[in-house]
């Protein structure tokens, strides 16, 4: 009895692990058909995954980031805005990015940054989206995914998730925001 159980258990565990060791996600969005309504406004930073512990210093003094994603007029271009809260200070940091949408690659290419390309996936309907950010040539080489919600909630669920989709990426070095604070405004 106490035999069998042990044998039926551990099948479960095999194949809950077999489950969860799946690295086949299907939900990288090409960038041209990005429904831009769908996916504008207001998103927070919630964690990132990275290739290197160094890949992630110059996140680890962030406390909060929020940003706003804008479509542009001229079609092709988003605008991304930031505003960063810093552990050690009580100001806010503001920055803010182009993206071109790369018709050939089907990736996303910052202004002023034409080695550093963005791939998008999406999780949970609207709620939440990841960016791969991936730069294999020039002084800097970096490959991390960051994680983006509507909300600034982070569920064991979510993190066992990411850090799974990171693990299958070869994304190893993890990095949680704190949040600590209240998160600068952004509008
Ligand atoms: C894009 O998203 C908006 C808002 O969620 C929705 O109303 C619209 O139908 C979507 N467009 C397409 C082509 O899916
Ligand atoms: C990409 O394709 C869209 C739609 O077909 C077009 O309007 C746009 O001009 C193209 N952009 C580039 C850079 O070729
Ligand atoms: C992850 O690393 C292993 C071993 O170095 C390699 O075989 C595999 O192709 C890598 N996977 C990805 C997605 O980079």
């Amino acid at each position: 009895m106490y035999q069998q159980f042990w044998s039926w258990l551990l099948y479960l565990v095999g194949l809950t692990m077999q489950v969860f060791w799946n690295c086949d996600y299907n939900d990288k969005v090409t960038a041209g058909s990005l429904n831009k309504t769908q996916y504008s406004g207001k998103w927070y930073f919630i964690m990132i995954a990275a290739d290197s512990d160094s890949s992630l210093l110059k996140f680890g003094a962030m406390d909060s980031a929020v940003f706003l994603l804008t479509p542009m007029k001229a079609e092709g271009k988003l605008l991304l805005q930031g505003e960063f809260r810093l552990s050690k200070t009580t100001n806010c940091l503001f920055r803010q990015w182009t993206y071109y949408i790369s018709n050939q690659t089907q990736e996303m290419i910052l202004e002023g940054r034409p080695e550093q390309r963005t791939e998008i996936f999406v999780k949970g309907g609207d709620d939440y989206i990841m960016l791969l950010e991936v730069q294999e040539e020039g002084l800097e080489t970096f490959k991390r995914l960051m994680l983006y919600g509507r909300s600034p909630t982070l569920t064991d669920g979510l993190r066992l998730d990411f850090e799974h989709r990171a693990h299958c990426m070869n994304l190893t070095s993890i990095f949680v925001l704190k949040q600590a604070q209240a998160p600068c405004e952004i509008s």
